[in-house]
């Protein structure tokens, strides 16, 4: 039998071997062009900040029914302890989702009979009393806040499973907010606020020393055009209504500079500003054409000097069809901001109770917590002095290299 059929084989081996190879080379080449026509389509139809949107999901309209008493008697539901309170998570519940066998719990020593838990790094994530992790425990990092404004984690080796920041590459991805596209485009006209607008350039600052030393952009950049400074690091605050009218109606550009030039770090002060008829003049680490619409802000980062800047304003200043350009995405786009206990932060929660109810699916273990977090620079991180640790922190901020 076997002698046979390896006969069999040898003699139609040649037509075998040209059918096949111009078989395979055809696939190839028409799954190439397939690829490349994907490619350019999805680049080019499905806009520049869909990775940002797909990632973040969204409950169905349609309302569950809420967790009943005897259900929370079931093995099925999964307990998610909220690692020292105070955490503002507290009043969010899972109602909503399509996995919503789930339930926080803030009661101290619920640690170890809970199969998730989740630590903030402000309030627990400390190196000194990391607690002891039982088998199987699903441990999720949370931080709102860029790197070198939260701790290093040297002693965290083999013990996070989860992260929910807003990196991209997070398990659970909380941006500050996103924008969204209108289920049909609107005609905005803000030509008449434009108009009226009777001041140029403001910002809101509350930390005046940060990272990314900003104050020194600003300070540089008032060489040349005025800055208003609201906020306890300049004429001092404002209330919301105010706020809202300096915004609005008052003030042509706001400076969306964020405290560090971090990965993916782009905070409410960017978000924020399309809610406003203002152009936001954004400074900081993350590529902004994956949050907003190219043309719709306007970039330091973009200019080689401050002066340069200056002079861009100058230009948009006697040509108002320029200005206005920066509102034509107003259009198409809204934008709406991740609060921190709002039902927009539910839905990734939702996300977390999917997934705790699926473990085998998502199992992850971070074995060097630190670099994907910090940087490869450990003790180099976090000398007192900002200006000295920007020299060894490379991997997800950078220090400012535009005072100039
Ligand atoms: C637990 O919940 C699951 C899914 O909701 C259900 O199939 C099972 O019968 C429940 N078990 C008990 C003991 O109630
Ligand atoms: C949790 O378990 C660890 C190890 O078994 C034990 O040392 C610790 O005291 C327990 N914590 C609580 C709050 O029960
Ligand atoms: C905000 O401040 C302005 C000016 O001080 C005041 O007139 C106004 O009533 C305040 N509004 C609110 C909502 O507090
Ligand atoms: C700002 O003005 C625009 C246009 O009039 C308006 O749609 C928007 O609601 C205002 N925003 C706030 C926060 O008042
Ligand atoms: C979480 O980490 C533990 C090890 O500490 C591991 O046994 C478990 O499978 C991980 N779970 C998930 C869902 O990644
Ligand atoms: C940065 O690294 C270099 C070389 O490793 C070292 O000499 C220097 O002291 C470091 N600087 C800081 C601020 O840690």
């Amino acid at each position: 039998m076997d002698g046979k059929q390896k006969s069999r084989c040898g003699r139609f081996s040649s037509t075998h071997w040209y059918n096949n190879t111009f078989r395979s080379v055809f696939f190839a080449i028409t799954l190439s062009v397939f690829c490349v026509t994907m490619f350019l389509f999805s680049t080019v139809f499905s806009g520049y900040y869909d990775y940002v949107m797909l990632t973040v999901r969204h409950i169905s309209q349609e309302k569950i029914p809420s967790i009943i008493a005897h259900e929370k008697a079931n093995h099925s539901m999964k307990t998610i302890y909220l690692h020292t309170s105070p955490f503002y998570w507290n009043s969010i519940n899972f109602d909503g989702c399509e996995e919503n066998r789930c339930e926080l719990i803030t009661k101290p020593g619920s640690l170890n009979s809970s199969d998730c838990v989740v630590f903030h790094f402000k309030v627990n994530m400390d190196n000194k009393n990391i607690p002891s992790k039982p088998r199987g425990q699903v441990w999720v990092f949370y931080a709102r806040e860029a790197p070198p404004r939260t701790l290093t984690y040297p002693h965290w080796h083999n013990l996070v499973n989860w992260t929910f920041t807003l990196r991209r590459d997070s398990d659970f991805l909380m941006p500050y907010g996103r924008l969204f596209q209108r289920p049909k485009p609107v005609s905005l006209d803000f030509s008449k606020i434009i108009q009226r607008k009777s001041k140029g350039v403001a910002a809101m600052i509350g930390n005046c020393h940060t990272e990314s030393l900003r104050d020194q952009y600003i300070n540089l950049f008032e060489q040349y055009r005025e800055v208003d400074i609201y906020g306890s690091c300049g004429k001092g605050s404002v209330n919301i209504s105010q706020r809202h009218s300096l915004l609005n109606e008052t003030y042509k550009y706001y400076l969306s500079f964020e405290n560090s030039l971090c990965r993916d770090y782009i905070t409410e002060k960017a978000f924020d500003m399309y809610s406003f008829v203002t152009v936001p003049i954004v400074r900081g680490g993350a590529l902004y054409d994956l949050y907003f619409p190219p043309g719709s802000y306007i970039n330091t980062n973009d200019f080689s000097t401050v002066k340069e800047l200056a002079d861009h304003l100058k230009f948009l200043d006697s040509n108002p069809e320029a200005y206005s350009s920066y509102f034509k995405s107003r259009n198409y786009f809204g934008s709406k901001l991740f609060t921190k206990n709002k039902l927009s932060e539910n839905n990734i929660l939702c996300d977390l109770c999917k997934r705790l109810h699926n473990p085998k699916k998502y199992v992850r273990l971070y074995n060097n917590f630190q670099t994907w977090w910090n940087s490869e620079d450990i003790k180099k991180l976090h000398p007192s002095k900002f200006d000295a640790a920007w020299k060894n922190y490379t991997v997800h901020c950078k220090p400012p290299t535009d005072l100039h």
